[in-house]
């Protein structure tokens, strides 16, 4: 399969611009889809401000999932030199603080398409990624907390599991999109 990242926020002029834009990413999904008859994912950014709005154009225009949430745009400062730290002066924050808006986005685009949704943005471990499956993601992607622990996503599966053993809960599959919204 492949992964269409149409959300980077840290290259000039880069992917970021064609995800933020209904209209933009549909285009680029059409023309992949028209190149390619592989299963495609396209990878989505939490900087827009209705990231169901993109997930449907993308949708409509033939992804077969969409993964979710790229980096949010951060920005540090050297309050010595004045100079941000980041030579690109903004950049893609991730890790556990992301977490909350992962849950937030995955449940709202789970609830906005009919395509699979796979689910990321600090996760660091089993908890968190049973918390993203019952918020609706099919499955679940590890980024920054692999540069602290190697072997995060071999623990994480193991931690999914005892949980499930511990819920007397058979398949993975049963926990997807089981939150139940106040
Ligand atoms: C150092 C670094 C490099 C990344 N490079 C890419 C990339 O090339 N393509 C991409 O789609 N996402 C990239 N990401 C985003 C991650 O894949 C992921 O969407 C995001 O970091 C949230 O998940 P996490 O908190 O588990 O890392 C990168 C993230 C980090 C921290």
């Amino acid at each position: 399969m492949i992964e269409l990242n149409i959300s980077c926020p840290n290259v000039k002029q880069g992917g970021a611009a064609f995800g933020t834009s209904c209209d933009m990413a549909a285009e680029v999904v059409r023309q992949v889809r028209k190149a390619t008859s592989k299963p495609l994912v396209v990878k989505l950014s939490p900087n827009v401000t209705s990231i169901t709005d993109i997930a449907k154009a993308v949708e409509d225009a033939g992804a077969d999932a969409v993964s979710l949430i790229n980096t949010l745009l951060g920005m540090r400062i050297d309050i010595n030199t004045r100079r941000p730290i980041l030579r690109n002066n903004v950049g893609g924050m991730s890790g556990p603080a992301v977490f909350p808006l992962a849950v937030r986005m995955v449940w709202q685009v789970a609830n906005a398409v009919k395509i699979p949704v796979i689910g990321m943005g600090g996760v660091s471990s089993g908890r968190d990624a049973v918390e993203l499956m019952m918020a609706g993601a099919s499955a679940v992607q590890v980024g920054a907390a692999i540069f602290t622990d190697p072997y995060a996503p071999v623990r994480i599966v193991d931690e999914i599991n005892e949980f499930l053993d511990s819920k007397n809960i058979s398949s993975v599959r049963d926990i997807i999109g089981t939150v139940q919204p106040w």
